[in-house]
């Protein structure tokens, strides 16, 4: 049987589901008790809260994998979710997961800040769980459903998913940068993953830059041209037939969920908890503060090697502040998280063992994840926040730092390489390659009159309590919905106010 033929037989669902969320990882992450019993708790992040209302309103389901190999669950339900799970097998979490999506697509679509590896072995399974992941969509969807795929990790699951079921209409969200044509070029399956993406009705990037460059890339490699974020796409059924439909292409920067973090900001345990924070670190006069997964594309040795400059240049001092650096594990297989793990703890073990004193740390090194009570206990107790990505998709830590300030105090600096770069116009914007520049950024934050870092965090929380991740979400369907009716068998088929929104930019 071939792929094709393989990918054509599907059991549509008569009682499916109207609305189905497709990413890689489900909704929700296992805590294991210490009798060995375990049990699902709802994921943390914006993704999973924004869609949460909607999966009660909608009748919805989210297909996705559990985060263990060679684990085969039936679906199940959790809180609001009805969760279909994907099972990989450990020789695809190597080649799928940790290989061709972590391995090459990351750094590729991260401007190869490491290099990104090619093997044809990765290719063939991310294709063959791409495949996985549209059948299992094609079979939770009920007739004429909306399903919404997530992430770089499924990028052909929408003409997969087209193919199985051309009655669906198919949102896809990216939530990494999508790169120049110049080093996307470099994938040797740049048409097939363009092909793949093609397949939605709507493409969702974060910047209008993403957008296109996607735009450009799919003129360059399939010689399709969009025309103010739309184009016309057509293949040939396996009858023979011609199918022809229409694309829409824009960015849709996503957001936090603002809700949750003010209800913690309020909560008397998180603020005593933020205070304790800062008694136990000896009340210094500046708390650095830097969160980020242990990734290479975060920049976290740059900021530590900026630091550890300005200790040694006697411009700050273990006596007057502090950085406290979380870092939370992530993807510790792969070769680059390794390296870059003995980098950043030889570093910070170099310049903690130069300038401790029995009573002060430099660094707190943090190499744990932490509930997210916790996380917005440090943002109340930090002073500067440090969001220093050499790339970064959107970079959600920079929104989240800015909601927690409720007495708009504090700085924020930020790289210009993040997509919140373009929305937080008032951070202390840097470019995290130059030292000098950063350490400078540093001092400055330090420095800064109360009125002015007023100024720029006032301006800062109105752009992140105005435009939440609820919103986000709502856009995005919003959008998709107009799209399918206007392309529906009957319905006003011309570049649509979807079409002309989408093309433009929402920010
Ligand atoms: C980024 C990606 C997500 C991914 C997350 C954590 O934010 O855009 O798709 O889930 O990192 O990475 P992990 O590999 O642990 O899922």
């Amino acid at each position: 049987m071939s792929a094709e033929q393989s990918l054509r037989e599907v059991n549509v669902p008569r009682d499916g589901y109207d609305f189905v969320v497709v990413s890689n990882r489900l909704p929700v992450d296992r805590d294991v008790a210490e009798d060995g019993s375990s049990t699902w708790r709802r994921s943390p992040g914006g993704l999973v809260s924004a869609l949460a209302p909607v999966m009660a309103q909608r009748d919805g389901a989210w297909v996705g994998w559990s985060g263990a190999p060679d684990e085969d669950l039936e679906p199940f339900d959790h809180d609001v979710f009805h969760l279909v799970p994907v099972a990989l097998s450990e020789l695809e979490v190597r080649r799928y997961y940790e290989g061709f999506s972590n391995a090459t697509l990351w750094p590729l679509y991260h401007d190869v800040i490491a290099s990104p590896e090619f093997h044809r072995t990765w290719w063939y399974a991310y294709r063959r769980v791409n495949e996985r992941f549209a059948r299992q969509a094609a079979e939770t969807a009920a007739p004429g459903a909306t399903v919404w795929v997530q992430d770089y990790q499924l990028q052909l699951v929408p003409r997969m998913l087209r193919r199985l079921r051309p009655d669906v209409t198919i949102g896809f969200f990216n939530h990494i940068p999508f790169p120049p044509t110049e080093i996307f070029s470099q994938l040797p399956w740049r048409r097939a993953v363009l092909d793949g993406l093609t397949g939605a009705d709507l493409i969702g990037f974060q910047r209008p830059g993403d957008a296109q460059n996607f735009q450009r890339c799919v003129r360059k490699y399939l010689g399709v041209q969009f025309i103010k974020g739309t184009a016309q796409f057509s293949e040939s059924t396996a009858d023979g037939e011609e199918t022809s439909w229409t694309v829409n292409a824009g960015s849709y920067p996503i957001s936090i969920d603002v809700e949750s973090i003010k209800e913690l900001t309020a909560d008397p345990s998180v603020r005593a908890r933020a205070k304790e924070i800062r008694e136990e670190l000896g009340n210094p006069e500046t708390v650095y503060l830097g969160v980020d997964r242990l990734d290479y594309t975060k920049g976290i040795r740059h900021r530590i090697k900026a630091y550890g400059e300005l200790l040694h240049d006697g411009e700050l001092s273990v006596e007057d502040s502090v950085l406290i650096q979380v870092a939370s594990p992530s993807r510790e297989r792969v070769d680059s998280y390794r390296q870059l793990r003995e980098l950043v703890e030889g570093m910070v073990g170099r310049i903690n063992g130069q300038h401790d004193t029995i009573s002060h740390t430099a660094i707190r090194y943090l190499h744990h994840g932490y509930p997210f009570e916790e996380m917005v206990a440090l943002y109340l107790a930090a002073d500067v926040m440090l969001v220093t990505a050499l790339r970064d998709g959107m970079n959600l830590v920079a929104k989240e730092y800015v909601a927690a300030r409720q007495d708009n105090s504090g700085v924020l600096v930020l790289s210009e390489f993040t997509g919140a770069a373009e929305q937080l116009r008032q951070a202390v914007l840097v470019n995290p390659h130059d030292i000098d520049g950063l350490k400078e950024a540093m001092l400055h934050a330090r420095d800064m009159p109360r009125t002015e870092a007023r100024k720029r965090m006032v301006a800062m929380r109105r752009q992140v309590l105005t435009h939440d991740v609820v919103d986000w979400s709502q856009r995005f369907l919003d959008d998709l919905a107009q799209h399918a009716a206007a392309h529906a068998p009957g319905g006003d088929d011309d570049a649509t106010a979807a079409g002309a929104r989408a093309g433009g930019s929402h920010e």
